[in-house]
């Protein structure tokens, strides 16, 4: 298989708060993604990272009587230390109040301002303190709210600068036209609706009154907005305008597929100014914005620590472990709709697919292994069994729908398919009742292959499942001693290979969960959160 280079982002987080579940979501699903990449063999790089500057950080440093700087360098090591937690595997962790992202945003704004696509002009207008954006009369409506987060805007006046935009809104409605998965699962028509064929306005893109940002090298009154500043990162990591642009030249390039999630209340930025940026510096544009869908509360709020009603990841996977709360966010929340973490579904989603069906057939099936072979997996040899003939196709249908699904970003179906692969085996093991083959002696051939069409099954779903739990699939494989040359993406259509191999003991991947007792539990530590 040809090895593709992926260059996979999520947003960066504002060093303004602790991380909560809704973060840690955001995260996983594009942890996984890269975890897929790589499991294929493809070279991936993977970037996450913190978004340090502008009013809403210098107001909670203040609050911490910290300055803006001492704030986010704390901040910053607290993410890491979270998303390590998380298992996220990111290459780079980038952070905009590092020097080489500063100077980076300064040569685009100056690189910008000589090609004439940022001018100098007079503001007025509305703007949102909380989500450091401005808004115009029609968006805010008579109540004068943000259409992001609901709150009171007001009114500001100032010099600034401004991106010419509506000079883009051309070669925009083109691209999106000719790329229509550039932003899937149809995210893109509100944003077309809404902000560009009404007419598309120049953004602003310094603010005056600011400290805490860019500084603008054009006019020293001003810093650059945050939002010009953080979108950016994607370039500045790896290494635009800089004297080592070698990552740059290797994951913006054409042979690489750009990959940036970003979750729906940051769609206008991701799908709109950015391309527009973009092409403004002449930058090919990304091949997929993946817009997913945000974690809300059970009367339908958004997770947020500002509202003070989102718990922790950390709690969670202390007492739950981490791969079944990375299975259930993927699996449970369909990827690009909203979902609610629900404490009664959190817990029979853990116990029905990771306790019952991966646990339970791992189990069942090392011990009949044990039983009936000693722990040794019996030769392969195809024989005339309609039921284990079918349960090979069954699976090998499967698979390719796991990829399908995989290679469309549809996490949720991917990690679907895995459970109806082991959903196949459980079948098969009560279909063929192997109790009952091993007291025929004629049906030896039949016992034999049963068992080691299983241990086919376990190890297949075992390397699929990876990305999804990421330590409790390998420990599967290490209790079933599949060799590391059978543990690959490549090898994975490759029947009849573990002949003699000797399993090791059982051992319990998952233990069952008390529906009552936890469900309380949970409810109690979100309810201390979550109105
Ligand atoms: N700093 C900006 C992004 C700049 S990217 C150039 C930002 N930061 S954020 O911390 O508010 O959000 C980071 C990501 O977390 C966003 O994709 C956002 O959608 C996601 N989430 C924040 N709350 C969330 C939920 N309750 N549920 C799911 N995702 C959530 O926006």
């Amino acid at each position: 298989m040809l090895k593709k280079y992926f260059y996979i982002t999520t947003p960066i987080y504002y060093a303004s708060a602790n991380l909560h579940i809704g973060h840690a979501y955001c995260e996983t699903i594009a942890d996984t993604l890269a975890r897929y990449e790589r499991l294929k063999g493809n070279d991936v790089f993977f970037l996450t990272g913190s978004d340090e500057h502008g009013e809403k950080i210098a107001k909670n440093a203040q609050a911490n009587n910290m300055s803006p700087q001492d704030f986010v360098d704390k901040i910053y090591l607290n993410f890491i230390q979270n998303w390590k937690e998380m298992g996220i595997s990111f290459d780079k962790f980038i952070r905009t109040s590092d020097p080489k992202h500063v100077e980076c945003v300064q040569k685009v704004f100056h690189k910008l301002v000589e090609q004439g696509d940022i001018y100098q002009g007079n503001y007025e207008g509305w703007y949102c303190t909380s989500c450091e954006s401005f808004w115009t009369e029609s968006q805010v409506g008579e109540n004068h709210t943000c259409p992001d987060c609901g709150r009171q805007v007001h009114k500001e006046a100032q010099k600034a600068y401004f991106l010419n935009c509506k000079k883009y809104v051309p070669q925009l409605l083109e691209f999106y036209k000719s790329h229509p998965d550039f932003v899937p699962g149809g995210k893109l028509n509100e944003m077309l609706n809404t902000f560009v064929l009404p007419g598309l306005e120049d953004l602003c893109i310094t603010r005056q009154d600011v400290k805490w940002g860019i500084p603008c090298l054009e006019d020293p009154d001003q810093v650059i907005y945050v939002w010009i500043d953080a979108l950016l990162n994607y370039i500045s990591a790896l290494g635009y305008l800089s004297n080592d642009d070698s990552l740059f030249n290797k994951y913006w390039s054409d042979q690489a597929t750009i990959v940036q999630f970003a979750g729906r209340e940051i769609n206008r930025f991701h799908s709109i100014y950015w391309p527009i940026l973009l092409m403004a510096l002449n930058l090919r544009l990304p091949d997929t914005i993946y817009i997913h869908g945000l974690l809300l509360t059970r009367s339908g709020v958004k997770l947020s620590k500002s509202l003070g009603n989102a718990p922790s990841p950390l709690p969670l996977i202390e007492r739950y472990s981490l791969d079944a709360l990375r299975y259930y966010m993927v699996r449970e929340i369909v990827i690009g709709e909203d979902g609610t973490f629900t404490p009664k579904q959190f817990i029979e989603r853990i116990n029905s697919d990771l306790v019952n069906n991966y646990g339970n057939l791992l189990n069942r099936t090392l011990n009949m292994v044990k039983k009936y072979f000693n722990s040794v997996v019996p030769n392969y040899k195809p024989i005339d069994s309609e039921n284990i003939n079918k349960l090979y196709s069954d699976m090998f249908k499967l698979l390719d729908e796991y990829q399908n699904n995989m290679d469309k970003y549809n996490l949720t179906k991917g990690a679907s398919c895995c459970m109806s692969i082991l959903d196949l085996g459980n079948k098969f093991i009560e279909v063929q009742a192997p109790w009952i083959l091993a007291k025929d002696p004629n049906k030896k051939d039949e016992l034999e292959q049963s068992m080691y069409a299983l241990e086919e099954v376990l190890r297949i779903s075992s390397i699929i499942l990876q990305p999804f739990l990421v330590t409790k699939a390998k420990l599967a494989l290490e209790q079933l001693n599949v060799p590391s040359s059978l543990q690959t993406y490549s090898s994975i259509k490759e029947i009849g290979k573990l002949s003699g191999i000797k399993n090791n003991p059982p051992q319990i991947l998952f233990p069952r969960l008390d529906v009552e007792i936890e469900t309380k539990y949970l409810t109690e530590l979100i309810d201390g959160k979550n109105n």
